[in-house]
């Protein structure tokens, strides 16, 4: 069965509402990139063929996951498994941290550097926190696009506000920014009250839900084994949501996952991201990350998982307490 395709904003970029997310390729470097166990490049190449095999065209990577690292075993992966330029959609991030506007142009050459001949499709800025406006980053972005050196201009973390700034600095030149990535999952739907999902739906922006796995809470495998999460490396094991009392709270919700997962021969997980894909109709694609290639078959899974309008509306429900809403 053909895999559906969503345009990205209102961009010609073609992608799957799942796409994978390559921060797990860091090689345990840095500070962001040492959230995650370095992983070997034969897992990595399996990783992303499961993902390829699985129906995804698109990778998200970024400038800090490794610098660079994440970029090069995604492009030497895609290499390995046959993948010519242009066959898939890549994704990255310009770091902005104490960063002039200056620096999106300078440091492009850097990411098509570690990309290896794969081009920077969608290019976006990590996070709000530079030392430019959101203006003068648009205004690079743009000659960027302009110069068909990248063919998309996304934003991350940005608010409502941000994002509307973004999208009208991108109008003055005729252009229009693609997407808004931020984080999104049953347990976290802030995004519904803040305004973001609203302002995006109205301006016809994508939003690329990272973290839509709540890193893994949502696959029910740390309830089934709370003690699992210390063997873990990384920091994920002190955050309240990992640990017993968190794995608790949320039982009821992974527990009802299960549940509706049984009725169409699904994982909680694959119901998880079904749900996060589906809930807002096209508005909402998701980048789920994995560490093995059987996680990403078993994501995958979820691109043909036909929720109900009811089921939808049950989790909508459950969910509610965890985000606020
Ligand atoms: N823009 C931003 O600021 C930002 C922030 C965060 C993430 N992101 C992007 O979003 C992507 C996804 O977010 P994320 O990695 O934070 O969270 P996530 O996708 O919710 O969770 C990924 C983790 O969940 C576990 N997992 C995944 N599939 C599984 C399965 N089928 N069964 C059991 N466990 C499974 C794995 O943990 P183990 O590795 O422990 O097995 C995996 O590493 C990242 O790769 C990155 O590209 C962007």
């Amino acid at each position: 069965m053909a895999v559906e395709k969503r345009l990205l904003g209102r961009t010609e970029l073609e992608v799957t509402p799942l796409g994978l997310g390559c921060w797990q390729f860091s090689g345990g470097r840095g500070l962001i990139g040492g959230f995650w166990e370095a992983l070997p490049q034969e897992r990595v190449v399996g990783v992303v063929e499961a993902a390829l095999a699985g129906g995804m065209n698109w990778f998200d990577t970024a400038e800090a996951y490794g610098w660079g690292a994440s970029e090069e075993a995604l492009s030497a992966a895609l290499k390995t498994l046959g993948k010519k330029p242009g066959e898939v959609v890549i994704a990255t991030k310009w770091h902005p941290t104490f960063r002039r506007a200056s620096s999106l142009r300078t440091t492009l050459e850097d990411r098509l550097r570690h990309l290896g001949g794969f081009p920077v499709d969608l290019h976006q800025v990590h996070h709000p926190t530079s030392l430019a406006t959101v203006e003068e980053e648009m205004r690079v972005m743009a000659g960027l696009l302009r110069e068909g050196k990248i063919r998309a201009v996304g934003v991350s973390n940005y608010t409502a506000g941000m994002m509307r700034r973004a999208h009208q600095a991108l109008q003055k030149h005729g252009l229009a920014l693609a997407s808004n990535q931020i984080r999104y999952s049953l347990l976290d739907r802030q995004a519904e009250r803040n305004g973001v999902l609203a302002a995006a739906k109205e301006l016809g922006i994508t939003i690329i839900a990272y973290s839509p796995l709540a890193q893994g809470i949502l696959t029910a495998r740390l309830h089934a084994d709370p003690a699992s999460i210390r063997l873990r490396p990384g920091p994920r094991k002190w955050l309240p949501r990992f640990r017993e009392r968190g794995l608790a709270r949320t039982r009821p919700l992974v527990e009802a996952l299960e549940e509706i997962g049984r009725a169409h021969g699904a994982t909680p997980g694959q119901v998880a991201l079904a749900w996060v894909i589906r809930f807002h109709g096209p508005t909402v694609v998701a980048i789920p990350g994995a560490s093995r290639p059987e996680q990403v078959r078993e994501n995958a899974g979820a691109l043909d998982l036909a929720l109900t309008p009811r089921e939808l509306a049950r989790l909508d429900e459950l969910s509610r307490p965890f985000s606020g809403l």
